[in-house]
């Protein structure tokens, strides 16, 4: 009996929770974007993700971290030993304790982690009218198809809230957004950065290259990865060939 009525629970749980859900959403639309390193043979382009640093330098940078990223990882995108330690050096870290026990700021260098911007959690929810920017490290791989959706959130607001939709304070409108209420405003703006390769700053532009880099930095075996698949299909081939080549030479006589 105890058991039919914990089942009973739990499925009027699901049903409260399954209505929840319906209440709560209308299906939200997340366009396809063709991503450089999209399909079998698709790779990252480095002069996009050099400028998805950039933008995530100058602007993301304040409010989000990128924990799991180390300065020297910054080679994969073609960086030299030499801009990496400058790279680094703009950040200090907190390292010790010395010999009199204390713990002292230093400049970052290549092996450390990317600093983040707030001490804590605490500290960062109260520069953020109490909202918590996540960590990007792996932001592309925790959202759902992530870099289209990451894409669409970053060039997904609208100066006016639809009709009749109540906008809380201090809060943003996103089409994407999941109830289209951010605490983010919005980062990007025409010409927000300045690029070093002479790229022109559109919105779109610093949005798409934004997207690659976090998707690199989730996922930046996702190149050797595909070139061992490449490798081993190739060998499975050859193998195939081989196979072949044997039947046919041992079945000859037969015919
Ligand atoms: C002024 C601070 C600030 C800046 C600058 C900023 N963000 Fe945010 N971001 C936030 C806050 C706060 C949230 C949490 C929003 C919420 O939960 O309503 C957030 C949330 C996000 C999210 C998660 C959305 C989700 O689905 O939960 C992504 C992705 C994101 N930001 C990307 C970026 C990128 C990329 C940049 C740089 C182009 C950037 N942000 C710049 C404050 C900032």
């Amino acid at each position: 009996m105890r058991r039919l009525r914990s089942i009973a629970v739990v499925l009027a749980m699901f049903a409260a929770g399954a209505t929840g859900v319906w209440a709560a959403g209308e299906k939200i639309e997340i366009p396809d974007r063709d991503w450089s390193w999209n399909g079998p043979l698709g790779s990252f382009d480095r002069a996009e993700l050099q400028r998805g640093l950039q933008v995530y330098t100058e602007v993301c940078a304040s409010c989000h971290s990128l924990r799991l990223l180390a300065y020297r990882n910054l080679a994969a995108l073609g960086y030299g030993e030499e801009e990496i330690k400058a790279y680094a050096a703009n950040y200090e870290v907190e390292d010790g304790p010395n010999d009199q026990g204390e713990m002292f700021l230093r400049a970052a260098i290549p092996s450390d982690r990317f600093v983040p911007p707030f001490a804590n959690e605490q500290a960062a929810r109260a520069a953020n009218n109490g909202a918590y920017p996540p960590d990007l490290s792996l932001m592309t791989k925790a959202r759902k198809n992530g870099a289209n959706y990451v894409f669409a959130l970053l060039t997904g607001y609208q100066d006016e809230p639809p009709e009749g939709f109540q906008l809380m304070d201090g809060m943003y409108y996103n089409k994407v957004f999941p109830g289209h209420q951010i605490a983010m405003a919005p980062p990007l703006f025409e010409d927000g950065v300045e690029y070093a390769d002479g790229t022109e700053a559109t919105v779109e532009r610093m949005a798409a290259d934004t997207t690659a880099f976090l998707a690199w930095a989730a996922e930046p075996e996702l190149e050797d990865r595909k070139s061992m698949g490449i490798w081993v299909l190739s060998v499975l081939a050859i193998l195939f060939v081989m196979t072949v080549a044997v039947k046919r030479q041992v079945w000859s006589d037969v015919h």
